[in-house]
């Protein structure tokens, strides 16, 4: 089954119209993976309809979009619903920033609090109130029984499990865990600007967190990953993850290192 590709709201609201029962929500900016995949086929297994948005949301990125990183996001929509096709999604939502944004940058925003201001959101500010503008827009215009997030994006997710909470938003949470390729990198549509050296060099991440899960302190993993070849260490914590507060007692370990140009986050519960 392929699914219905609806280009704006008013297209999005007449694909909605057709469906009956519950609906489960996954946004994404697309490049979609076996990431993706796996928050599909659990929307699929828990929902009678499944809605997958791709949107390069251009709120969250430095100035407004108005950068490297925002114009050399991978974009292709076709590529999209071809990889969506037999995966039990009836719609896909893929507007362009004119059908979300029609009256350019919102006016009203989300905003996030401290917990959008540390870690990710201190290198990026402003990051998480894009972010948390845009999965309000899906979720006011879906209105889905469950939203599924990845473990991947840890703090995004904390942050939406909050935001929908203070705000009554409605719909249930779901959480998926971190999908990795066969040589442990977590699956990120950014891993496809890595070189094979960049992708190898890139693995000192997820070493330094499984060596935390395995008892390595936090300063001698932080100390090994700063040294690592061809690694830029941005951070190297360990959280309480309801919080994302540093503490050493806390259950999420969780790093971000430039490779190349390539920003990388990933994280690992401990315990
Ligand atoms: P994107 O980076 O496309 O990710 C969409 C969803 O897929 C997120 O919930 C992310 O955590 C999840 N995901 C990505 N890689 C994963 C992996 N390896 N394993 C498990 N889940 C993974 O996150 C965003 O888009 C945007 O910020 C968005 C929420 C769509 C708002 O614009």
């Amino acid at each position: 089954m392929s699914p219905v590709v609806t280009r704006t709201p008013e297209e999005l609201r007449a694909a909605l119209a057709g469906l009956d029962g519950t609906v489960g929500l996954v946004p994404t900016m697309g490049a979609l993976h076996s990431g993706h995949a796996s928050l599909v086929a659990k929307a699929a297994e828990e929902n009678d309809h499944v809605v997958v948005s791709v949107f390069v949301n251009p709120l969250q990125f430095t100035d407004l979009g108005d950068c490297d990183d925002y114009r050399d996001y991978p974009h292709d929509v076709d590529k999209d619903v071809a990889f969506l096709s037999d995966k039990g999604v009836d719609v896909v939502f893929a507007p362009e920033a004119e059908a979300m944004y029609p009256q350019g940058v919102p006016e009203v925003w989300v905003r996030t609090g401290r917990m959008g201001e540390v870690l990710e959101g201190a290198w990026r500010p402003g990051h998480f109130d894009g972010v948390a503008t845009v999965v309000t827009k899906l979720l006011s215009l879906v209105r889905p029984a469950r939203v599924y997030f990845g473990q991947k994006d840890a703090q995004q997710l904390m942050i939406v499990r909050r935001m929908v909470s203070d705000l009554n938003l409605g719909p249930e949470v779901r959480a998926v865990p971190i999908v990795r390729a066969a040589d442990g990198l977590a699956e990120s549509s950014r891993n496809q600007h890595l070189s094979p050296e960049a992708r190898s060099r890139a693995l000192a991440l997820p070493r330094a967190l499984a060596a935390i899960a395995d008892g390595t302190d936090l300063e001698t993993a932080r100390a090994e990953l700063a040294a690592a070849e061809g690694v830029e260490l941005d951070y190297l914590e360990i959280v309480d993850p309801a919080t994302f507060t540093a503490d050493p007692e806390g259950t999420l370990a969780l790093g971000a290192i430039r490779v190349g140009g390539t920003r990388l986050i990933d994280n690992r519960l401990l315990g």
